[in-house]
């Protein structure tokens, strides 16, 4: 039993979760992190970010991120690399750069060809929170300067730099129907059209206890439709307002459960990453009595009725 085997059991290639290696002096984390039969993926929570992989121009740096790479290399498991252009998490150079557009093409596409080449034969999220709630693009840094020519900047300097790598779009707020889910279905088959590269998109999934979209598995339908696949790459799911008593948890299992059994039903939903597993570790505050509590295991590793609704949701 583990929610690994069960993913696999379902025809998924992987239940993984995201890390972080300063979590891993805690020897319990580290052996349930370790266990292929709980996770079969792995993505780095922060060390492949820009910040950490390119610090100065041109200058980079994969320390942090080769401890993610060989841990998955030595257990076993799949990466998923994390990520290639985003507007959180850039070094200074980049955030108050004073670029002309072609300047920061060059930056652009230079960053994503090192990071996707150092790291080949993996997933890439190229591509993270582009878009606003209403489905318009996000005002950053390269938004501002590029335009939407970013995003194909991205993708293709990704597949010059692998060929086998899949390509991805990741973004929150699109797990059901709705204006921003509908925008990034025009960008990729904007961008299928064009005959850039995009294999597929990540649905966040940092979802509220009791907010679960109701149309989740429609929604993955519908971007599947287009040529490619998703997979659901960083679920939590937060209590709010709700204790963490046993009527709280059960609801926070039904939605995990809701969630993969979502994924499940569509064929190419290839997979699903927590967020982190332990309520310890999360990003998400836990607030007494009644708030965060996000993970399927609490923060003294007691596995939570969500463990459970995640194993029933791949059956
Ligand atoms: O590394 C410093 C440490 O030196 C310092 O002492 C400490 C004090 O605040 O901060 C540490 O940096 C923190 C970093 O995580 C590493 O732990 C930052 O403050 C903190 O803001 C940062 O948060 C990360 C967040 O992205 C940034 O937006 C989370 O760990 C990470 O889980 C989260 O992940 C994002 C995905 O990449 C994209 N989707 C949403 C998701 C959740 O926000």
């Amino acid at each position: 039993k583990g929610l690994n085997l069960a993913a696999k059991a379902a025809k998924k290639l992987y239940l993984g979760t995201a890390t972080n290696s300063e979590e891993w002096n805690d020897t319990t984390y580290y052996s349930i992190l370790e266990d292929n039969a709980e996770f079969g993926q792995i993505t780095a929570a922060n060390v492949m970010k820009w910040f950490d992989t390119e610090p100065e121009p041109g200058v980079f740096t994969f320390q942090d991120g080769d401890v993610i790479a060989n841990f998955v290399k030595k257990t076993g498991k799949k990466l998923r690399g994390h990520n290639c252009v985003w507007h959180n998490q850039l070094p200074d150079w980049v955030v108050n750069g004073t670029f002309t557009a072609p300047e920061l093409a060059f930056v652009v596409e230079r960053h994503c060809f090192e990071l996707v080449h150092h790291y080949r034969g993996q997933v890439w999220d190229v591509i993270n929170e582009s878009l606003n709630d209403d489905g318009t693009f996000r005002s950053d840094i390269f938004f501002d300067t590029l335009n939407s020519t970013y995003i194909p900047i991205a993708l293709r300097a990704a597949r010059r730099a692998d060929p086998h790598a899949k390509l991805y779009i990741n973004d929150y707020n699109i797990e059901g129907t709705g204006a921003k889910a509908t925008a990034l279905k025009n960008l990729v088959k904007s961008l299928k059209r064009q005959g850039v590269p995009i294999d597929g998109v990540g649905i966040q999934s940092h979802l509220t206890v009791g907010q679960v979209p109701t149309t989740l598995r429609q929604n993955m339908e519908e971007f599947v439709a287009l040529g490619i696949e998703v997979a659901i790459t960083e679920l939590d799911i937060r209590l709010l307002n709700t204790t963490a008593n046993e009527e709280g948890l059960a609801r926070q299992k039904a939605d995990y459960e809701t969630v993969i059994s979502a994924c499940n039903a569509v064929e190419k939903c290839v997979g699903v990453t927590l967020w982190d597993f332990t309520d310890k570790f999360s990003w998400i505050p836990t607030t007494p009595p009644n708030e965060g509590y996000p993970c399927p295991w609490d923060e003294n590793y007691v596995k939570k009725p969500a463990y459970e609704g995640i194993i029933q949701g791949f059956q």
